[in-house]
């Protein structure tokens, strides 16, 4: 079963300005789908925190790291930086095929920097921030998730 870790990107939900949305929505997606949640936290939009959170979840074993947030144009907003500056590929169809979809259903999807990339052994999909965005987005890339998980796995670990 894939296990999966959920890191909700967010400098005002991790310092309980306002609830986490993004994260319980996926929680739910992801158990929908029939995996299984074995990690779950709420970091700051921080390159370091959150590259040391992702690095964590896949020592942990998810195999599956989904973030939501942080993949926009605002100052702030570094997840794909993150990503990219620990990741040992990035699997470019996956931001394609979300935002070419996405954009059925809203303009501002162009707006989304999200990705998906290998790290050390997991697969990490980078998601909007908006909940109905991240669901959707993941929703559009389902089907090649667990062909993904499985090659990211065979993938020796470094460091
Ligand atoms: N994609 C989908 N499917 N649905 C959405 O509502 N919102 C967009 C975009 N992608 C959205 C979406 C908006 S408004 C922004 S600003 C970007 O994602 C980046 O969001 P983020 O910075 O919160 O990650």
């Amino acid at each position: 079963m894939t296990e999966v870790g959920i890191i909700t990107i967010s400098d005002r939900a991790s310092a309980g300005e306002y609830e986490d949305h993004g994260g319980p929505a996926l929680r739910t997606a992801s158990e929908g789908y029939g995996w299984k949640v074995i990690a779950e936290a709420v970091v700051p939009d921080d390159l370091g925190k959150i590259q040391a959170t992702i690095r964590a979840f896949s020592a942990q074993g998810c195999g599956l790291i989904l973030t939501t947030g942080g993949t926009g144009i605002a100052a702030r907003d570094v997840t794909p930086e993150a990503v990219r500056g620990i990741m040992r590929v990035e699997i470019p169809g996956f931001g394609e095929a979300m935002r070419m979809q996405s954009l059925a259903i809203t303009p501002n999807a162009i707006l989304s920097r999200s990705l998906a990339a290998v790290v050390d052994s997991s697969l990490v999909i980078a998601l909007p921030g908006k909940p109905t965005g991240a669901v959707e987005c993941l929703g559009f890339v389902r089907g090649a998730i667990d062909h993904a998980v499985k090659l990211a796995l065979q993938v020796p670990t470094s460091c």
